[in-house]
């Protein structure tokens, strides 16, 4: 698939009273057109610092390291103009967040920011011509009455409309890229599920690629294509869907796997989070970061980090148990029958 998007060894710290804060260390990975790439990992791995370094949205203490590369459409974003990033911003890549209520103008009603945000972008259309196109864009993505909601202010709304009306804003423009980073963590199920199913839908109408950022593995199986693990900075595991699901090939994949809650059964007894917690970025480990917490860890782990391992096409994983001259003894779960 053509890439859209290509991020080769991304590495962002923040400069903290505390020291460094090496937040993303080296995180390679495409996006295909057309793709929808899941991102997961668990609090602190590094998700949000690699979607905001695509848009320049990082603070202002964060530092993108020499060698890091973001290409969008073959052009290098990393230095890239402000005036240029203020025009691939909304109009090409958009970007939707856990909570609708920052990004929206309290003091403005929701209709006439969609509109601004058209108007922002093409000066060649009239006031009047904006208001069709966000109630249509309104229809589309199932806000009811939509003449009457156009009026009403964002604390009009419930969670799951506000995030419909952040979704209407995101693809105003028609971008090529969608990134959405948890963008339904907040809203309760059934109306996860709603949004999800409307994603696809977009993504199939026009064909946008999306990264879709999570920490829920039940949602990357429902909504996408590709997925990459993160853990401590760095992708652990990269893999096609049912590949991730049917062969997981990191002892963190196979942990977050464990911890997801089976909805059929009560979710109490089925919830095994993974003991222990993520490394301290100030000061990351040298070796494989998920060392202390992997139950499969040996000696080598904590001394070294482990390269990625190709397992299958498009199928890659971190992790010295794939080392082909790894031990093939019954504390491997990826050993191989020979
Ligand atoms: N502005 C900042 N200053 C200092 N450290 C930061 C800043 N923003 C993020 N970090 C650190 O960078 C690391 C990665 O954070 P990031 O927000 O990318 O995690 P995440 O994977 O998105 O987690 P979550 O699932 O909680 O959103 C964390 O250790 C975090 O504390
Ligand atoms: S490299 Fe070692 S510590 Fe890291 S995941 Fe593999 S077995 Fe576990
Ligand atoms: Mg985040």
């Amino acid at each position: 698939m053509e890439p859209i998007l290509n991020i080769d060894n991304l590495k962002v710290s923040f400069m903290t009273s505390n020291g460094e804060v090496q937040a993303v260390r080296g995180v390679s990975f495409s996006v295909g057109k057309g793709e929808i790439l899941g991102i997961v990992g668990e609090s602190g791995s590094g998700k949000s610092v690699t979607s905001m370094s695509i848009l320049h949205l990082l603070a202002d203490t964060a530092r993108i390291k020499e060698g890091s590369s973001i290409r969008f459409d073959g052009e290098e974003l990393i230095g890239a103009a402000r005036k240029r990033m203020r025009e691939i911003r909304g109009e090409k890549i958009s970007m939707i967040f856990q909570d609708p209520m920052s990004s929206l103008n309290p003091l403005i009603p929701v209709g006439k920011q969609v509109a601004e945000m058209l108007l922002e972008h093409h000066k060649d259309i009239s006031g009047e011509e904006a208001k069709k196109a966000v109630l249509e864009l309104f229809a589309k993505v199932r806000i009811p009455e939509p003449e009457k909601r156009y009026k009403c202010y964002p604390h009009e709304f419930s969670g799951g409309m506000r995030q419909r009306v952040m979704i209407a804003m995101a693809l105003a423009n028609k971008p090529e890229l969608l990134i959405a980073d948890e963008p339904t963590t907040a809203l309760d199920v059934t109306i996860q599920d709603q949004i999800l199913r409307q994603l696809r839908e977009l993504e199939k109408e026009y064909g946008t690629s999306i990264i879709f950022i999570t920490h829920d593995l039940g949602v990357v199986a429902e909504l996408c294509d590709r997925v990459i693990v993160m853990y401590g900075g760095l992708v652990m595991e990269e893999a096609p869907i049912d590949e991730i699901f049917e062969h997981p090939s990191h002892p963190y994949t196979m942990g977050l796997l464990n911890s997801i809650p089976d909805m059929e059964q009560d979710k109490a007894v089925r919830l095994k989070p993974i003991p222990g917690s993520p490394p301290d970025m100030t000061n990351p480990p040298a070796g494989c970061p998920f060392a202390p917490r992997c139950p499969y860890a040996r000696k080598l782990c904590g001394a070294k980090l482990p390269e990625f391992i190709r397992v299958e096409e498009g199928h890659s994983s971190r992790c010295f148990l794939l080392y082909p001259d790894a031990p093939a003894d019954e504390n491997n779960p990826f050993r191989r029958e020979v």
